[in-house]
Order: structure tokens, then C-alpha cells, then sequence
């Protein structure tokens, strides 16, 4: 029989080591050295036209053709906007995310309205069967989608190489395997090679692939660094099981930009798009009542603005050491604001209970944040509404002065779209806007304190 030989892969970067050490020898990080066996290279198969040994030739940069295939749109437009404008020809894309949170359904749903080219759908997880029953509620049966169940890297270069797709789907990375490898299904070798494989055909054949991740309990994906390295563009897809938002996010993005975010409300039939994220977000105040701890907020996503509800809970602490909970806001920067508010305020909270939480399950850390969190948490302390047709924008320094914030035309826009009468922000933001051309009435603060004179 012949012998396995094993090695120890790291995984942060992939590295190869004959031998057991605490540390990576390449990249230096502590305890991430695991065993797995491995069987000597094969040499392994390509797929499409052009093999190894063509070498090609450097180009000047202003000979190269600028006119680059155009962008593959995709169906849904949050989707599109996180993309950059939609697939670019030959990438590869990785969407990470929790178990369960949706990841299959936003894909599957995506491409079953796609009737321009065909394709392949390979799930290492569930039958097609299962698939099918999914494609069902969704309610969109299409004839150029392909689904197949294969776990194995050179079966489904076979498949592809047999159907010729225009796109293809792994779901998930972590569950196909290559032969050439002895490992296992999700270990580092395997992750990094069937992810080499793959960027490869993608590169070659102008094909783009879409690759499913599964996230570690701490939120990183699973399988190595080099996974992300590999990819050209990483999308999260995040939400916690209480809400039923979802967030798509650009953690890394070669043909497009980081900062945005897409909002995607599951349902019944699937997902759907949340166009206007401010609505969803201050649905509970449509019955119009103002309620003490509620303030209003401007925060931005990307280059998207939306208003944001805040609330805050102040009570008189039960034992001894007062609790600070927050949901959704940065606990460091709310234990500074509550400093602030004690100093610049003379406030007393220290021996209150604080709670924060922002509407929707929404992880927000957009400083201009900040005032709507001061004014909140002192609306609940002296349990005083703040009118629900007032928001506030502004972020808080450690003196108590109102700092300006970006794009403060955005937000005083959206602030009026939504009805908004009256929107507070920092006096440094007056400059080079026109507020005449506003209908909403603006309120310059240059303070902690008299913002709280405005309001209360
Ligand atoms: P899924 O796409 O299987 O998650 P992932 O691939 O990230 O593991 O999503 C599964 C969840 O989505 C499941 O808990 C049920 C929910 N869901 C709906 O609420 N409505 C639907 O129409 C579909 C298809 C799924
Ligand atoms: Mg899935």
C-alpha cells in the first residue's frame, strides 16, 4: 500500500510545512498549523483553450484594449450596486454567511430570472430535489438553469466542459473536493486548490463563477486566507434569526467600491429588495405618537442615506453596578457619549441602567450617529419625547462640540423625503450649503447642550 504522506497547511495564509510549529513560518501567525494528508501532485487537468506552457507577453498599459466585455447585470439591483454595476466576465466571486441565513436562496433566486445565458448550479449540500422545491416558492421556473449535485472538483469540471455555461454556481466551496488531493472536503488544501482551479477556468474562459463560503463561529470565513486573496470580490451576507433584514456587504471588491450595502427582507416567497431602507426602518412611527428614548438619526451606508431610529432605555439600576447594553451601536462609543453627556451635560447616569438599540437589527457605526444616541438617552432619562418629525445628525467630540459630518446634503434631502418638518445639524456643515433651498427647517448646533436646549 502506499504510504500517506501528510503536511501541516496553515490556515491564515495556506501555507505548506512538513512539520508541526506553533507559528506559521510564512506568515508569523500562532496556533493555526493543521494536518492533513496529501498524495503527490498530480498533474492536473485544464479546462478551456489555452494550456501552462504558453507564455504570454507583457503589453504596454495604452496598448490594451479599454473596451472590456460589458458587465453582467444581475437581476436584483442591491445586488448590482454592491457588484459595482453587476458581474465582471471571468471573475470569481465568494458570498460568506452564516448557516441559514440565506445565502443559496439569494443566489438561486437571482439567477433563475437570468434568461440571457445558461447556468450550471452545483450544490454540494442539498438535491436537486431539494433545489427544486426552493426554485418552487420562489416561483420562477427557468429552462437554462442547470442543477447538479457533485462534490467532486473533477466531475464538475466535466460538467462544465459538457454544458459550457455562462455562469457558474459552487455552493459551497467548502463542501467540493479534487481528487488530486487527499484530504478532506473543507480542509485548507482542498479550499485552496479547488479555488485555484476554478479562478483559473473563470480567467480563461471570461466564464464568472460564484462561489458560496461558510463563516467560522467568529464571523471570518471558513478555509484559508488565501480564499479571499484568491476571489476578486468577497460579499457578506449578514442579519441575525430575530429580524428578518438581511445586509449584503463588499468586504473586498476588485471592480468596485466597499462601502456598499444592500437590504434584502426575507419572505415567503424568497427575498425581497428593500428599496427605501428609511421606511423599514421607522416603520413604528406611523401611528404618529411621540414616545420618551426615541430620536431620529441620519446615518449613511455607503453612498446611501437613511434615516435611523435610535432608542434608548434609562432606568434607575437595581444593584449596585449599573448596566450598559447595546444593540447595534459601538459599547465603547456609547460609554464616551454617556461621559460626555455627565461632564458637558451634568447629567448623572452613572448610577442609572443604560439600554441602546437601533431599529432593525441594523449594525450602524457612522459617527453622525452620535447626537441622535446623546439626545435619545437623555429623552428616556427625562421622559420627554422628541417630536417624531425632528431628526438629528452630528457627531459628538470629547469636548461636547457638534463636529461636521459628510454629505450633509444627502442626509438633509432624505430627512425631507421622509417627511421630516425639522433637522438638527452641526454648525460646521452650514458652510457651502444653500439652506434655502431646503423646505425642512435646519437648526445649526455647535454643542452638546444646546442641542438638549433645542429639544427639551
Ligand atoms: P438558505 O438560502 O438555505 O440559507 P443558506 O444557504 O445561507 O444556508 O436559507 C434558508 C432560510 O431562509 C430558511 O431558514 C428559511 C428561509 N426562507 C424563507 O424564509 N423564505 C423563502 O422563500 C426561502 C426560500 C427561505
Ligand atoms: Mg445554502
Amino acid at each position: 500500500m502506499k504510504a500517506v504522506k501528510t503536511a501541516w497547511f496553515c490556515n491564515s495564509c495556506g501555507a505548506e510545512s512538513p512539520k508541526w510549529s506553533g507559528r506559521c513560518p510564512a506568515c508569523g501567525e500562532w496556533n493555526t498549523m493543521v494536518e492533513e494528508k496529501i498524495r503527490p501532485e498530480k498533474k492536473s487537468r485544464t479546462l478551456g483553450p489555452s494550456s501552462c506552457s504558453r507564455i504570454s507577453s507583457p503589453v504596454p498599459v495604452s496598448e490594451i484594449a479599454s473596451d472590456e466585455e460589458p458587465r453582467i447585470k444581475m437581476p436584483s439591483s442591491e445586488l448590482n450596486r454592491v457588484l459595482g454595476g453587476g458581474l465582471v466576465p471571468g471573475s470569481i466571486i465568494l458570498i460568506g454567511g452564516e448557516p441559514g441565513i440565506g445565502k443559496s436562496t439569494l443566489v438561486l433566486q437571482n439567477i433563475l430570472s437570468i434568461k440571457s445565458r445558461t447556468i450550471l448550479y452545483v450544490s454540494g449540500e442539498e438535491s436537486a430535489k431539494q433545489i427544486k422545491m426552493r426554485a418552487d416558492r420562489i416561483g420562477r421556473p427557468s429552462e437554462n438553469v442547470f442543477i447538479v449535485c457533485e462534490t467532486s472538483l473533477q466531475n464538475i469540471e466535466e460538467h462544465i466542459s459538457n454544458i459550457q455555461p455562462g455562469l457558474v454556481i459552487i455552493d459551497s466551496i467548502q463542501t467540493i473536493a479534487s481528487d488530486d488531493l487527499e484530504s478532506v472536503a473543507g480542509s485548507v488544501s482542498q479550499v485552496r486548490e479547488c479555488a485555484s482551479r476554478l479562478l483559473k477556468y473563470a480567467k480563461e474562459s471570461s466564464v464568472p463563477i460564484m462561489l458560496i463560503g461558510h463563516i467560522t463561529k467568529d464571523g471570518n470565513l471558513a478555509g484559508p486566507k488565501v480564499l479571499e486573496h484568491i476571489v476578486d470580490a468577497v460579499l457578506h451576507f449578514e442579519g441575525d434569526g430575530q429580524h428578518i433584514y438581511r445586509l449584503l456587504r463588499a468586504i473586498k471588491n476588485r471592480f468596485g467600491s466597499t462601502s456598499e450595502l444592500g437590504i434584502y427582507e426575507m419572505c415567503q416567497r424568497g427575498l425581497r429588495e428593500v428599496k427605501n431602507p428609511s421606511e423599514m426602518l421607522l416603520s413604528t412611527h406611523t401611528d404618529g405618537e411621540d414616545l420618551s428614548g426615541i430620536s431620529i438619526g441620519v446615518t449613511m451606508e455607503g453612498i446611501r442615506s437613511f434615516l435611523i431610529e435610535v432608542q434608548a432605555l434609562v432606568s434607575t439600576a437595581a444593584y449596585g453596578t449599573p448596566q450598559r447594553s447595546v444593540n447595534g451601536f459601538d459599547s465603547k462609543r456609547m460609554n464616551m457619549l454617556l461621559a460626555v453627556l455627565e461632564k458637558r451635560a451634568g447629567f448623572k447616569l452613572a448610577a442609572k441602567d443604560v439600554f441602546l438599540n437601533i431599529a432593525g437589527g441594523l449594525k450602524v457605526n457612522d459617527p453622525a450617529l452620535d447626537l441622535a444616541v446623546i439626545c435619545s438617552v437623555l429623552s428616556s432619562n427625562i421622559d420627554i419625547p422628541i417630536p417624531h418629525t425632528t431628526c438629528i445628525t452630528g457627531e459628538v467630540g470629547l469636548s461636547g462640540e457638534i463636529r461636521p459630518v459628510g454629505r450633509i446634503e444627502q442626509r438633509i434631502r432624505e430627512a425631507e423625503k421622509l417627511g421630516m418638518d425639522t433637522i438638527l445639524i452641526p454648525r460646521g456643515n452650514l458652510k457651502g450649503i444653500d439652506t434655502s433651498s431646503f423646505s425642512i427647517r435646519i437648526i445649526e448646533i455647535a454643542k452638546v447642550e444646546e442641542a438638549l436646549r433645542t429639544l427639551f
